[in-house]
């Protein structure tokens, strides 16, 4: 008898929690769009290039990079901070690295984001 009412219990319990589940919502997106983290820029060629590689891509993409309009006062404000954070950089390729950003990414930067479904 004691093994019939754990029984019912368990089938009282799981009862409620199916009727009480939350509705999961379908996610809705554009199957054609790229997925988030989707590598779309490489970086251009030119002096500073394998030093961006080796330095600036372990943490995150070339689109972070990419994606900016920054001056030189500004490249070098932003390397120093991610040499902070963990970057990797030999001091005396810095100046080729921040040239080559401001040069590549600078404030005429035409970069336009590509649209991804989350
Ligand atoms: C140790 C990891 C790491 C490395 C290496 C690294 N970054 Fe970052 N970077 C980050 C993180 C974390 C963010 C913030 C990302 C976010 O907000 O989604 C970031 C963001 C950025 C941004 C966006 C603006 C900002 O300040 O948040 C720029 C520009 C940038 N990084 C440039 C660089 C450059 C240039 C290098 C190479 C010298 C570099 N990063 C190397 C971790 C790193």
């Amino acid at each position: 008898m004691k093994r019939l009412g754990s029984l019912f219990l368990m089938f009282t319990l799981l009862a409620t929690a199916a009727s009480s589940a939350p509705k999961k919502k379908r996610a809705t997106f554009d199957p054609s769009l790229p997925l988030l983290g989707t590598q779309f820029h490489t970086l251009p060629d030119g002096a500073g290039k394998e030093t961006a590689e080796a330095s600036c891509l372990q943490c995150h993409s070339a689109d972070v990079l990419a994606q900016q309009r920054l001056n030189e006062k500004q490249w070098t404000a932003s390397v120093e901070k991610m040499v902070r954070w963990g970057a990797v950089l030999d001091d005396a390729k810095k100046a080729e690295l921040v040239a080559y950003l401001a040069k590549n990414f600078g404030p005429e930067n035409q970069f336009t984001p590509i649209k991804v479904r989350m």
